[in-house]
């Protein structure tokens, strides 16, 4: 019987056997120190040279045989000390963060950086995080639909959009499977998709990647508010549930749990795009800012951290908006649509009501400039029993980065996709 690393008893005398690989080694008199890694962390394993059989390296994979002792030397207050070890893959000793890492190691070496403690801490994490997300999907009767990847238009503006060639035609990457989404809407009512989006960004920012993983809930009979709430809902829900999850995920991230407590708490703040701009005018120090502004990085951080907490900015500009979202008939100059902001990063989600009456749609795009002739069969949902409808796209990443308040998206991602980086 195998023992987990998080499992050695903490007192002394049990004998246990552990395999793992050797993160770090060091050499004293007759005797071997060996920091074991599993996936859920380390220990501290002390071996006598003649005990080890095989040629021993960091990152050699071993098993380990011995009895566990309580030494408050040891960095988790208790060691291993082993009768016997095993080498069973052994290790190149050339491995690279020897001497030392940079960033750029880091992702050139991604295959072997995920082994890191900092990688092990925020995978854990972010599993945690998607578990969550769905378990709440899921007592609330969504059913998770599967959204294409190739598909033939955009749906979030032709800037940004991957072409790919397709057997002597075209092709591009899904931007985001709403618009796939809310015909499935149409078939089960409360859908998510849960699929990797692609944004070809040709900015180099520490919130965007060029591959992200995008959750996309679509919501027959629903308008903007209730849209609103599902958004609070489900966020608080995944933070609660990373809260509760096993000591070996939240362990690292002790340091978080005040503002995720705090954030759970809270009544999220929800603020129309006018008077954000306003309040960032006059009080948070844009002076330039005016309706029509776009609200970057900066603004949008500005706004949580003045509040210190998810800020949803709703009624933006119908020009400065997706040509799908539902104009405000009180005032047409605004669109039924919200921006979450999460702290430390800002924009996480994008969500809005549907425009779901086909002329008024037909009109949006004229709008926007967009040919209706590449979006035939999206405008069928609206000719075939359309309903009112919301939904939105939360990015897995940007959250992470807040909950975990981490300084790049690259830290949230094992095989994060720049401009410049498709490899490994
Ligand atoms: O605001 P966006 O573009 O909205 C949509 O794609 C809608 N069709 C979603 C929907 O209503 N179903 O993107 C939604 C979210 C953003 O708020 C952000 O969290 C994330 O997707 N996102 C990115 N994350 C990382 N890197 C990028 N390049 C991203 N672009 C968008």
């Amino acid at each position: 019987m195998w023992t987990k690393t998080s499992e050695v008893p903490k007192k002394g005398g049990k004998q246990v056997k552990v395999r793992g690989w050797v993160h770090r080694l060091r050499e004293i008199g007759d005797k071997v120190f060996i920091v074991l890694r599993d996936a859920d962390g380390l220990i501290q394993v002390v071996v006598p040279n003649n005990k080890i059989q095989g040629k021993l390296d960091v990152e050699a994979s071993v098993w380990v045989q011995g009895e566990v002792h309580a030494d408050k030397r040891a960095p988790r207050g208790h060691e291993i000390r082993a009768g016997r070890v095993e080498v069973i893959g052994e290790a190149d000793p050339n491995w690279p963060f020897h001497r030392y890492t940079s960033t750029e190691m880091e992702l050139d070496f991604r295959h072997l950086w995920v082994r890191s403690t900092q990688m092990q801490n925020v995978l854990r994490a972010r599993s945690v995080v998607i578990a969550g997300l769905r378990d709440y999907l899921t007592r609330n009767d969504f059913w998770e639909v599967p959204p294409p990847i190739f598909v033939s238009a955009a749906c979030e503006g032709g800037s940004t959009l991957f072409e790919v060639p397709y057997f002597g035609g075209k092709a591009y990457l899904s931007q985001s499977g709403q618009l796939y989404s809310e015909s499935m809407m149409a078939s089960l009512e409360k859908v998510y998709a849960f699929a990797p989006s692609f944004r070809a960004e040709s900015s180099r920012t520490r919130r965007h990647v060029t591959e992200y993983w995008h959750l996309e809930p679509e919501v027959a009979w629903i308008d903007w508010k209730q849209n609103l709430e599902l958004q609070e809902n489900l966020l608080k829900h995944a933070i609660k549930f990373l809260l509760k999850s096993d000591p070996v995920v939240m362990e690292p991230f002790q340091d978080r749990v005040a503002d995720l407590e705090k954030w759970v708490k809270d009544k999220w703040v929800h603020i129309r795009y006018e008077e954000a701009i306003d309040l960032l005018k006059t009080k948070l120090n844009f002076p330039e800012l005016k309706v029509g502004s776009d609200l970057g990085t900066q603004e949008e951080r500005a706004l949580t951290d003045h509040f210190g907490t998810f800020v949803a900015v709703t009624h933006y500009p119908r020009n400065m908006k997706a040509f799908y979202m539902k104009v405000d008939e009180d005032d047409p100059r605004w669109v039924l649509a919200n921006d979450l902001m999460g702290p430390y990063v800002g924009e996480i989600i994008g969500a809005s009501e549907r425009e779901w009456k086909l002329d008024l749609l037909l009109e949006n795009m004229k709008l926007h400039k967009l040919d209706p002739k590449n979006y035939e069969w999206y405008l069928d949902l609206r000719k075939f029993g359309s309903v009112p409808h919301s939904g939105f796209g939360l990015g897995i990443e940007r959250f992470l980065m807040t909950l975990l308040k981490l300084e790049h998206i690259r830290e949230t991602l094992s095989y994060p996709r720049f401009m410049n980086r498709t490899y490994p």
